[in-house]
């Protein structure tokens, strides 16, 4: 990962391959029967560089046709004098009233991530931006890490792989490699809000990195057994304990849905627990995962054009282990335990038909009428598994249906709960995390489509509200009076479109931060 460090130097000064500065709208009202106001205007942060400008920096960007929109990134020589870095980056900070008001801390995180996104190759960065308060300095430092990722762990070293470093012989950068540097202008070193931020700053966004890692890498080379063993090696690193299932262990503990997702496929499937437990804790919270590490759909095949991208349908499981790693990184002060239900989806002889009926974990039975709604059996025995040890709440997440991206689009996340108070809580943690999220309905009524002539329930029920469905199914494997919540990433997992402010292409990591803020929000609320 990126080093990051808090810089007393001013930009002007600090020896770096660039300077980044904040440029945002103008939105103050101008004096009536005065010549225009200018359309941008420089965010704090920028003064020193200004001044190399002679004072002219936002009429350049202005030129050069700068908005000051977000998301916006302009690329300019330094001036012959004044600051030692060849190259400023203005990054679009949107609309300021008047600039009196602070910076919103995601309009400065997605703006700290385009910066560093456009800076990959480069060694070392200043971002001179609006560091009001250690909020500020937490989301830029946050923003600019996150950006700086790149994923090369499949590319030859000509092409940015591991020895790699140049992408042709002409040019001296690589920029499939992540910016390497990032140095804090105007963040104070001694001072220790500023110096924690950075500290839980630079957590997050290396266990962010884990999951994009995890669900980046294809099916080929993450199966149940090796995404185990991931989290056994972490598990040693950072202080969890570590227990795992193999598939005899799942069989005679009667894990039905976990065995009858798992058994299309060659590689077979696992539970894995992983928990941080903090001596002095007092809620404890379990995390479940939804972890198939490829859905092909098993013998309710999915059609091409909708099995390419399908190594990303661990990214629940993934977010869990990231962000159990995370508390126990972060020392908070709750027990936390991550359950990964691991398995591939594959068609075989040895699969699961439509119409099979499997028996569950609780007991259960559940007629399997389309095996590619996989994600509900094997939640479904972890969430059981995970209230024996009667967690004071239970969170999963999952990538679990295509009807929830069709509600929601690729961005935001949905949020379903047994208890309004807690799916509120999980809202306001995404908030404050900086993940977009939106709470959807359970309605009880569509419970009934779920009815099976031959078994207790099936796994598929009418077309309609089929993400509502997918979190009523679960619900019924959760015992009532256990506050519960099941965010639906099918959206916002993997993001098959073009970078944009801190996300990168593929993985995103959905769901981390939101999860470490609500065990930080538990310690906080006890
Ligand atoms: N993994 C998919 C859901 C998904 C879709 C994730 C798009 C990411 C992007 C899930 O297992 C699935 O196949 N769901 C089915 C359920 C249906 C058969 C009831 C779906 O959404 O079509
Ligand atoms: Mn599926
Ligand atoms: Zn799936």
């Amino acid at each position: 990962m990126s080093a990051l460090t808090l810089s007393s130097s001013s930009a002007a000064t600090l020896r770096a391959d660039a300077v980044v500065v904040g440029v945002a709208k103008n939105g103050s009202s101008g004096k009536a029967g005065r010549a225009a106001k200018a359309a941008v205007v420089l965010a704090p942060g920028a003064e020193a560089v200004d001044k190399a400008y002679g004072g002219k920096l936002a009429a350049t960007l202005e030129t050069l046709g700068a908005s000051g929109g977000e998301g916006e990134v302009t690329k300019l020589p330094a001036p012959a004098s004044g600051v030692k870095a060849p190259l400023v980056v203005a990054v679009g900070l949107g609309e300021v009233a008047g600039g009196q008001e602070p910076y919103d801390a995601e309009v400065l995180r997605r703006a700290a991530g385009a910066a560093a996104r456009a800076l990959a190759g480069s060694k070392k960065a200043a971002f001179a931006l609006p560091v009001e308060d250690a909020e500020a300095v937490a989301a830029i430092a946050e923003g600019a890490l996150l950006g700086a990722y790149s994923f090369t762990a499949y590319r030859g070293k000509d092409n940015g792989g591991k020895d790699g470093g140049k992408q042709d012989g002409k040019s001296s950068k690589d920029a499939s490699a992540p910016l390497a540097e990032i140095a804090l202008v105007g963040a104070k070193p001694r001072d220790k809000a500023h110096k924690a931020a950075v500290d839980r700053a630079l957590v997050v966004a290396e266990e962010v990195h884990r999951a994009r890692d995890l669900i980046n890498t294809p099916a080929n080379g993450l199966d149940p057994k090796t995404f185990a063993s991931e989290a056994r090696s972490a598990a040693k690193n950072f202080g969890l304990t570590f227990e795992v299932l193999d598939e005899k262990a799942l069989a005679k503990g009667g894990y039905g849905g976990i065995l009858g997702v798992g058994n299309g496929s060659a590689q077979p499937p696992r539970l894995v627990r992983i928990g941080w437990s903090h001596p002095k804790a007092k809620k404890s919270l379990a995390l479940v995962g939804k972890g198939i590490t490829y859905d092909s759909g098993g013998i309710s095949l999915k059609p091409a054009g909708h099995n390419e991208t399908m190594k990303c349908d661990m990214s629940g499981a993934a977010a869990v282990f990231a962000a159990v790693v995370a508390a126990a990184r972060l020392g908070l002060r709750a027990n936390v335990t991550g359950w990964l239900a691991l398995a591939e989806n594959m068609p075989s002889g040895s699969a699961t038909r439509p119409g099979d009926v499997l028996t569950m974990y609780n007991g259960k039975t559940v007629e399997v009428l389309n095996t590619d709604a996989e994600g509900r059996l094997v939640l479904a025995d972890a969430l059981t598994r995970a209230s024996e040890e009667e967690p004071d709440a239970i969170v999963d997440v999952a990538t679990l249906t295509g009807a929830m991206v069709l509600a929601l689009g690729n961005r935001t996340f949905g949020i379903m709960a047994n208890d309004d108070e807690f799916r509120t809580a999980l809202h306001e943690a995404a908030e404050e995390a900086g993940e977009d999220a939106w709470p959807m309905p359970l309605p009880g009524h569509l419970r009934k489509s779920f009815d099976s002539p031959v078994a207790d329930i099936a796994n598929i029920g009418e077309r309609m509200g089929g993400g509502l469905l997918a979190g009523l199914f679960l619900k019924e494997f959760v015992p009532e009076g256990t506050p519960w919540a099941h965010l639906d990433i099918a959206g916002p997992a993997f993001n098959e479109s073009g970078p944009f402010g801190y996300t990168p292409k593929g993985g995103t990591g959905s769901a981390v931060r939101t999860l470490v803020r609500l065990v930080e929000r538990t310690v906080e609320g006890d």
